[in-house]
């Protein structure tokens, strides 16, 4: 039996360094180890909690499924579908939504940052609080759980709710029966929190991020707005505390990181130190890029491959579910 490894990325921009780096990357590379069957999905139902142009939404749909396969996810290989595509994850959110207790719920940090702001604009705490926001966490409980799910690969911001999802199954299983997992999060070291261009983490909400796919002119030009210290270009520097540097090794190879080190510590420019990251990683993305274009100028390719991949995910939800409403006591 392989284990399964799980992880769904919402539909709510370009998809950026810091998904690729905390969240893509490290999925792609369990996704190849034998002992694991992977899960990957367009997280679209979450996106909807913020709500988007229709039009937006489903070209952002697209984007996100056709990044995931121009950066090498094998279908073949990996359950590979949209969240919307699987009704029965639906079915459980509503079980699980009524195990859940609104405490829980309270203490999810998407939306006590929500009522931070606002309390601290003075504004009613709830404001621009939609029910799908405040209940995200049980969605993605169902989403993790109905699969078995053994490992969930995340940036460290989406840790607290794969706990959540932990404690979900741990009422259940404590009320029904030993029925669920219990899944454990995965992330990236050293790089769990990718910095964006003006040093807060790297996010769409933050518009500060380098979106992976831009051509080479633009993604120079992002790489320049990185924020740097003053340094002069002669001072030696710190490897471990640029961004620069967090970026580079992840594209470079292992000579190159070392060289790279060598130079921080002799001192390099700024501007050099970007000049050698845009060359790395173009170096990577080239390939990408140009089979992540052919993917968007091809949507029903993109369709097709997600509707097989639903029915590959539904051949485990629909047993899965029937189990879980006998247990509940409701008839099937
Ligand atoms: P965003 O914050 O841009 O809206 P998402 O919430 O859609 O990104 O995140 C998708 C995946 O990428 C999640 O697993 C998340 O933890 C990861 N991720 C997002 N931003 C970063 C970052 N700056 N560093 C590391 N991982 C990140
Ligand atoms: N909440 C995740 C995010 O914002 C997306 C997501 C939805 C997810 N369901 C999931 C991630 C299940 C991992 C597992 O990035």
């Amino acid at each position: 039996m392989k284990k399964t490894v799980l992880t769904g990325i919402k539909p709510t921009g370009q998809i950026h360094l810091g998904n690729y780096i905390g969240a893509i990357k490290p999925a792609l590379d369990l996704a190849i180890r034998k002992e694991y069957q992977p899960a990957y999905f367009v997280a679209d139902y979450h996106g909807l909690t913020k709500m988007q142009q229709p039009n937006d939404f489903r070209q952002l749909t697209y984007g996100i499924a056709a990044a995931w396969l121009a950066l090498g996810l094998d279908p073949k290989r990996a359950i590979f579908y949209r969240q919307s595509d699987v009704p029965e994850l639906f079915e459980l959110n509503w079980i699980l939504s009524c195990i859940t207790t609104k405490g829980l719920m309270n203490r999810a940090h998407a939306y006590k940052a929500l009522v931070d702001k606002n309390v601290n604009l003075m504004k009613d705490e709830d404001t621009g609080v939609n029910i799908g926001l405040f209940t995200y966490p049980v969605l993605m409980a169902a989403d993790i759980l109905m699969f078995k799910t053994e490992v969930v690969p995340v940036g460290k911001d989406q840790v607290q709710h794969v706990e959540i999802a932990r404690d979900i199954a741990e009422s259940f299983n404590n009320y029904y029966g030993e029925t669920f997992h219990l899944p454990e999060y995965k992330i990236q070291e050293g790089t769990s929190v990718l910095p964006g261009l003006d040093g807060r983490k790297m996010s769409k909400s933050y518009n500060n991020t380098i979106p992976i796919f831009e051509e080479p002119k633009k993604l120079q030009q992002l790489i320049n707005k990185i924020k740097t210290d003053s340094l002069p270009p002669e001072a030696p520097k710190d490897p471990d505390t640029s961004i620069i540097f967090t970026i580079y090794k992840e594209f470079a190879t292992p000579v190159e990181v070392e060289k790279m080190r060598e130079a921080y510590s002799i001192g390099i420019s700024w501007g050099e130190a970007k000049r050698q990251l845009f060359i790395v990683m173009n170096r990577f993305l080239e390939g990408p890029r140009e089979r992540y274009k052919e993917l968007m100028a091809h949507p029903e390719t993109i369709d097709n491959i997600l509707k097989d991949g639903a029915m590959e995910a539904r051949e485990i939800s629909k047993p899965f579910l029937n189990e879980i409403k006998r247990k509940i006591g409701i008839t099937v």
